[in-house]
């Protein structure tokens, strides 16, 4: 059995994501069952940091410039110097990682770029890949609600954004290496937005953002700070919709998010 690290790496996480969503079903992609198993043996194991890597084995991982070992190669343009308008342009043409095949188009926001705060979420769906737009689908609305709830709207008072802008098939979970091929673009994004505060929505956004791999149930109820930018993080509205449970926890996120926007 020959195993990819990167591989083990992704399915570790996938199963810790899992299980903090309360999911046990898992769905195998191109590993061998027995890999999948060393997988769990690894994610129940505990070692949190693995699939992270070191700052050496994440260098060796991606080279973009040298093609992504996905088959893909494109030159990598420095994000750091560009404005909002040739950021969009370069992720509208983007082929740094494998989703950039199976896309109908890159998703880069909505909303409004003045506004006070922005949303994260994790990857674009079969609608928002159909429309070009975040969050249009039932979790979108879904979203739209919440805001409304704490009185703000994303036509006037939010801009939105995910993690990842191309769908990953089938409305997987983002793999390690597209997060990482991927958000480059959204740091220069949250720089050229400058928001005065960022709502991360779901696991894999919130853990990004405050630059760890805690649980999100374990992440919420806190105010972190990204690049000095106040972020708050709570359950991302898909998961909202198929555990009401969390409803409660999540309105007290929207109340912290209300308090840190009025600096209460
Ligand atoms: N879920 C997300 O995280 N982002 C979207 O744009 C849609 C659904």
């Amino acid at each position: 059995m020959s195993t990819d690290p990167r591989d083990i790496r992704d399915v570790v996480k996938f199963l810790r994501q899992r299980e903090d969503l309360g999911l046990g079903e898992i769905f195998l992609e191109r590993l061998t069952r027995d890999q999948v198993l060393l997988a769990a043996a690894e994610a129940r194991r505990g070692a949190r940091t693995e699939w992270m890597g070191t700052p050496e084995q994440e260098t060796a991982r991606a080279d973009p410039s040298e093609g992504d070992g996905l088959g893909i190669s494109s030159p990598e343009v420095d994000l750091a110097g560009l404005k909002y308008a040739e950021l969009k342009a370069v992720a509208e043409s983007c082929q740094r990682c494998r989703l950039a095949k199976g896309r109908t188009q890159v998703v880069f926001s909505d909303g409004n770029p003045q506004a006070r705060l922005m949303v994260v979420g994790e990857a674009p769906g079969a609608n928002e890949d159909r429309t070009g737009l975040p969050f249009v689908g039932q979790a979108g609305k879904f979203l739209d609600l919440l805001l409304a709830a704490v009185d703000l709207s994303r036509r006037d008072s939010v801009y939105i954004c995910n993690v990842l802008k191309c769908r990953p098939p089938g409305n997987r979970d983002p793999m390690a290496d597209e997060i990482d091929l991927c958000s480059p673009f959204l740091k220069r994004q949250i720089a050229l937005v400058a928001p005065e505060v960022i709502l991360a929505v779901g696991t894999f956004a919130a853990q990004l953002l405050t630059g760890t791999n805690r649980p999100l149930g374990k992440l919420r109820g806190s105010v972190y700070a990204y690049e000095g930018v106040p972020l708050v993080v709570t359950y991302h509205p898909a998961a909202l919709l198929r555990n009401a449970g969390w409803t409660r926890s999540t309105w007290d996120d929207l109340q912290l998010l209300r308090q840190v926007m009025d600096g209460s």
